[in-house]
């Protein structure tokens, strides 16, 4: 049989949060051949068997660091006409990038330049980075739009996704044919409506939704919510929380919508968020009132690396990638909290 006409779509971090949600809604809605590589640094194997049990497809993951060069190309070279690549392989932890400042510049930069030179080599036009909201940092005026001017980051994870949006941006202009998009998310939660896919932290969670499960589930003792006397309506912080498979949505989108050829320039941005800003308390009691759990938690100390209020003018990408976030908060949460019975069911059985 020939395979010769199959476009794939490469995906790294395909068995991480984001990653695999993508791939989920790339096998329903789309029909390219999909290839992961991942290295399972943050994430785990049985991620596939769960995409299998929810698509009833078989994905193909390399186990491949992206940060070597020669290994990386070794690998694309096997994989059938490569057409664009979701690059999400990366370290996301706020908290321990002020800890491992280096670590976050190495893998999450060299990645980034190592997966945009096989996009040369092997003339690989469509490009989607994952960047963040941080990139704004502290900003003065609420919601930001995609023409907000960066602040200084308030992390080192954050400047990362600031210097990966212009390794992008110029690589792209450098290079005929080859378009891009960044897409800023904002605070990606919940899990796979089914409960068969979520987050899966090796480690103990530092991102609020996990510790929320956890600590309601009885794996960690207790939530801190850090700081409550920021200057905000109940003095914890506020985020934009968007379900994962809303952010899922928006890459497929955005895939079509390079390989449309429908945008003007070298790279295009936009922001994925509901435009919601919602506190952590709120958070907290949204967790509370959708699944009838009481939480164990307490006000405590700030987190060094936070921003303080954020929230996304989401107009550009409903306009220009017709999307619409379709989840609210109280069912991010029960999604979440389904997922994390499902997890805590398979440890039992
Ligand atoms: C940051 C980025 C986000 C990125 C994510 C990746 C910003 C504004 N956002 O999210 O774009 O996708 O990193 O990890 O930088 N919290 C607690 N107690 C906890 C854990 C968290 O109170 O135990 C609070 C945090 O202080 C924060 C909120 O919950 O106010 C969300 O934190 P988290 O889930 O870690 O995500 P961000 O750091 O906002």
């Amino acid at each position: 049989m020939s395979t010769q006409n199959i476009s794939t779509i490469i995906v790294t971090g395909g068995a991480g949060y984001i990653g695999s949600h993508t791939i989920i809604e790339l096998l329903q809605q789309t029909s390219y051949n999909i290839v992961s590589i991942d290295n399972f640094s943050n994430s785990n194997k049985d991620t596939f068997d769960r995409i299998k049990a929810i698509t009833g497809k078989n994905i193909v993951n390399y186990n491949v660091d992206i940060c070597h060069l020669e290994a990386l190309e070794k690998t694309i070279s096997q994989i059938e006409n490569p057409i664009g690549i979701i690059h999400f392989a990366a370290f996301k932890s706020v908290p321990q990038s002020v800890a491992e400042p280096l670590l976050y510049y190495h893998n999450n930069l060299g990645s980034l330049i190592n997966i945009l030179k096989i996009c040369q080599k092997f003339h690989i036009s469509h490009f989607i980075f994952s960047s963040s909201c941080s990139v704004y940092g502290n900003v003065e005026k609420l919601p930001v739009t995609e023409q907000t001017p960066f602040s200084n980051a308030e992390s080192p994870y954050a400047q990362t996704k600031q210097m990966g949006e212009e390794i992008v941006t110029n690589f792209a202009k450098s290079q005929s044919g080859f378009n891009s998009v960044l897409l800023r998310y904002f605070n990606p939660v919940g899990a796979h409506p089914s409960g068969l896919n979520g987050e899966y932290p090796r480690s103990k969670p530092d991102n609020l939704v996990p510790y929320i499960t956890q600590t309601a589930i009885g794996i960690l003792q207790k939530l801190t919510v850090f700081g409550g006397d920021y200057d905000t309506r109940d003095g914890s912080c506020i985020r934009d929380y968007i379900h994962v498979s809303d952010i899922a949505d928006a890459h497929v989108k955005a895939l079509n919508y390079l390989i449309d050829h429908k945008q003007k320039k070298s790279t295009s941005i936009f922001n994925l968020g509901t435009g919601n800003g919602v506190s952590v308390l709120e958070a907290v009691h949204s967790f509370e009132k959708v699944t009838q759990q009481k939480l164990n938690y307490e006000v405590g100390p700030r987190r060094a690396g936070d921003v303080i209020n954020i929230y996304a003018n989401n107009d550009l990408v409903k306009k220009e990638l017709n999307w619409d976030p379709k989840y609210d908060l109280d069912e991010m949460m029960l999604s979440a909290w389904k997922w994390q019975l499902n997890l805590a069911n398979e440890k039992n059985s």
